[in-house]
C-alpha cells in the first residue's frame, strides 16, 4: 500500500484546526494535529474523523499531546503561540512567542529531521526566523505563511468593488506581515487587464489600505480573536504545492541572500514551492516606489529580528 504523506500541526487553536480541515477535505495527507492542551486536539481530531465518515475522504487524523506521534513528517506547519493580552506589551508577546517556537521547533527538529517548515504564529516574519535558527536547516525548508493570505484579502476586496469574479483576478503582496506589506499595484490584474485601468487611483489605495488592515478588521468583528479560515487555507496551499510539487509561484516568507537588495533575512518574496520547499526565489522587476516600500518592510523586521537577538534566548 502507497502511505499518504504526514502533515503535522503545532497548536490545535482556531488557524490550526481549519488548516487540519483544509487538508482533510483535499484528501491531501494524514494529519496530526499537536497541542500543549491536554485534550483539545485529541477531541478536535476525533470531531473531524467523525467528519470523514461523512465525506468518504481516507486520509486521517489523530489529536496528541506527544511530539514522538510527529515522527517522519514530511510538512510541519506552526501555528502554536499567544496572541496579545491586555496587559502585555509588545516586546512581551515577542519573547512569549519566541521562546514557544524555540521548544517547538526543536521537538519538531528531533522527531522529523528532513521535514519542511511552514510557521504562521506572529509576528510571521520574526518567528519564521526563530524557527530557522533554532532548526539549523537549509533556508529552503523553513518558511512563513503570510504573502498568500494578504494577497487573498487584497483579491477578496477588489473582487467586492469591481463586482467581478475573484478566480480571474492575479495579485501579489510581498514584504513583512505587517501594516508596511507591500501590494504591488504593477503586478495586480483582472483577466488580464492591468487594475490601474479598472479603479481610480485614489480608490486602489484607499482597498490597498484596507489589505493592510484587513487583519485588524477582523479581530475587531471577532473580539476574541483573529482571522482563522483564510490563513488555515492559505497554510494549506504552501503544503499542497509542496507535496504535491506543484511548483506555484506563491508569495512566502523565506530567507532572502540580497534578493530586492535584502540580506540575511526572511521576508516575504515571490517563490517557487516545490517539494525541495523553496524552489527559487524570482527576482521581478518593480517599480521605484515597490522597491522603496520593500526595504522599508524588510528593515522593520530586521528591528525585530534584532530585538529577538537582544533577548538572548536563542
Ligand atoms: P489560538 O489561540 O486559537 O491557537 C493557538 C494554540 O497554540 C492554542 O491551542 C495553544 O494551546 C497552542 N499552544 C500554545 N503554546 C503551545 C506550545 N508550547 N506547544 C503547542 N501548542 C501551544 O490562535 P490562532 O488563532 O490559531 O492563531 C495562532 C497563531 O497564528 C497566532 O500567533 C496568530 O497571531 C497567528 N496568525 C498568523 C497569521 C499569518 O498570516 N501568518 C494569520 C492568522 C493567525
Ligand atoms: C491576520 O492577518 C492575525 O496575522 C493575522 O489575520
Amino acid at each position: 500500500m502507497i502511505s499518504k504523506p504526514k502533515i503535522s500541526i503545532i497548536g490545535a487553536g482556531n488557524v490550526g484546526a481549519s488548516a487540519a480541515y483544509r487538508a482533510l477535505e483535499l484528501d491531501l495527507a494524514d494529519v496530526v494535529l499537536l497541542d500543549i492542551v491536554e485534550g483539545l486536539p485529541q477531541g478536535k481530531a476525533l470531531d473531524m474523523t467523525q467528519m470523514l465518515s461523512v465525506t468518504g475522504i481516507s486520509s486521517s487524523v489523530i489529536g496528541t499531546n506527544n511530539y514522538s506521534d510527529t515522527k517522519d513528517s514530511d510538512v510541519v506547519i506552526i501555528t502554536s503561540g499567544l496572541a496579545r493580552k491586555p496587559g502585555m506589551s509588545r516586546d512581551d508577546l515577542i519573547s512569549t512567542n519566541t521562546k514557544i517556537i524555540k521548544e517547538v521547533t526543536q521537538q519538531v527538529v528531533k522527531f522529523s529531521p528532513n521535514t519542511i517548515i511552514v510557521v504562521v504564529t506572529n509576528p510571521l516574519d520574526a518567528m519564521t526566523y526563530v524557527a530557522h535558527k533554532v532548526s539549523g536547516f537549509p533556508s529552503q525548508r523553513v518558511l512563513g505563511m503570510a504573502g498568500i493570505l494578504d494577497s487573498a484579502r487584497f483579491k477578496a476586496f477588489l473582487s467586492m468593488e469591481l463586482d467581478t469574479s475573484v478566480s480571474k483576478i492575479d495579485t501579489l503582496v510581498l514584504g513583512g506581515h505587517g501594516d508596511d506589506m507591500v501590494p504591488l499595484k504593477s503586478y495586480t490584474t483582472v483577466s488580464g487587464v492591468s487594475i490601474t485601468q479598472l479603479i481610480e487611483n485614489d480608490r486602489l489605495d484607499q482597498i490597498i489600505q484596507r489589505t493592510r488592515d484587513g487583519g485588524a478588521e477582523i479581530v475587531k468583528l471577532l473580539k476574541t480573536g483573529s482571522a482563522f479560515y483564510a490563513p488555515g487555507v492559505s497554510a494549506i496551499e504552501m503544503a499542497q504545492s509542496i507535496l504535491k510539487d506543484q511548483k506555484k509561484l506563491l508569495p512566502c516568507c523565506v530567507y532572502s541572500s540580497g534578493q530586492y537588495g535584502v540580506k540575511d533575512q526572511f521576508v516575504g518574496l515571490p517563490v517557487i514551492l516545490s517539494s525541495n520547499g523553496v524552489d527559487k526565489i524570482l527576482e521581478i522587476d518593480l517599480n521605484e516606489a515597490e522597491k522603496k516600500e520593500l526595504t522599508t518592510s524588510a528593515s522593520h523586521v530586521k528591528e525585530l529580528c534584532d530585538l529577538i537577538d537582544s533577548f538572548g534566548i536563542l
